[in-house]
């Protein structure tokens, strides 16, 4: 695989364009607008000098990664030549399957397709395209140049082949892949939402404050950053969003959203970029 198509380039899509391209990938990051497209360039430009300053990687480094990005306001401009496509435009079904219907009239029938999703069904993603066998979740976590983990998702008709590929990529990236199989939230999200949810229960029945809860999960448990915190981080809408994917997928009571987290979200307080949720934020 050499070139690869980046579909959005917001919080999730800069950071992934950003490391297929520090890996010499030839990367084409397509976006709606060209306003979003500069942010997005911005964005890396910005991370890859913090990355110089840091003596991480050298300026010729930085200039030849950016000049490995290439850009496109069309999905069927931007596909075309690809090897691998991966999407990471917002997290809603509709848009992804269009997104999807648009990616699949342009590219190669060779070329693997890979979503981003945090929670939708890659088997339902893959149904909307003529290639499930060719078709994968490839799950970053954010900041995408920082964390080490891609969950690599297989739905019920990924191919074996599909998979070793995406894995061995994933490894040139000088990331960790580690395989799951098609399940509401996969991995990542089934055993980290339960958690934020309960530390949330502990405050809206009154057994500790935030902070109180954060500090008994970093100094006893070693966690770098407490569960009120992490939630705030990843915002309140996006948990229960989440939390709602766990209770609706396996109709299991244990994954009810807390009616703290409702009211919060009601609320608009949504955590860091709302600069208020568990704590508040300048
Ligand atoms: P975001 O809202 O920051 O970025 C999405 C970008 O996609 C926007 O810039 C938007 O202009 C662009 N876009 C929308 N429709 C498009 C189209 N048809 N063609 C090209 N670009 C289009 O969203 P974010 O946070 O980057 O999330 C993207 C995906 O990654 C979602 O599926 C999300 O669940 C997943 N994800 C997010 C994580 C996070 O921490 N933010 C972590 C892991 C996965």
């Amino acid at each position: 695989m050499k070139k690869v198509s980046v579909i959005g380039g917001g919080t999730m899509g800069n950071g992934i364009a950003h490391v297929f391209a520090m890996s010499g990938f030839e990367v084409t990051l397509v976006e709606t607008k060209q306003e979003f497209l500069d942010k997005a360039l911005n964005t890396i430009e910005k991370n890859l000098s913090r990355m110089v300053n840091k003596e991480k990687i050298s300026e010729s480094d930085k200039t030849e990664t950016l000049n490995r990005i290439h850009s496109a306001l069309d999905i069927s401009e931007g596909v075309k030549d690809s090897d691998l496509v991966v999407e990471a435009i917002p997290e809603n079904f509709a848009l992804k399957k269009k997104a999807f219907e648009e990616i699949e009239s342009a590219a190669s029938s060779e070329t693997i397709f890979a979503s981003n999703t945090s929670s939708i069904s890659i088997t339902k993603l893959a149904a909307v395209t003529h290639r499930p066998e060719k078709f994968i979740g490839m799950h970053f976590f954010n900041p995408v140049p920082v964390m080490k983990l891609v969950e690599v998702i297989n739905g019920l008709e990924t191919s074996p082949e599909t998979t070793k590929a995406v894995m061995d990529l994933a490894e040139k990236l000088g990331k960790v892949p580690v395989p799951a199989n098609d399940s509401p939230g996969f991995v990542s999200n089934r055993v980290l939402m339960p958690m934020i949810n309960e530390a949330i229960f502990c405050v809206y029945e009154g057994v500790a404050k935030p902070e109180d809860v954060d500090q008994v999960m970093k100094l006893g448990m070693a966690h770098p950053m407490g569960p009120l915190r992490l939630a705030d981080f990843i915002g309140l809408d996006v948990c229960l969003d989440i939390l709602n994917v766990l209770y609706d997928g396996f109709k299991d009571p244990k994954y009810r959203p807390c009616p703290l987290l409702v009211k919060m979200v009601n609320a608009g307080k949504l955590g860091n970029k709302t600069g208020e949720g568990f704590f508040k934020y300048d």
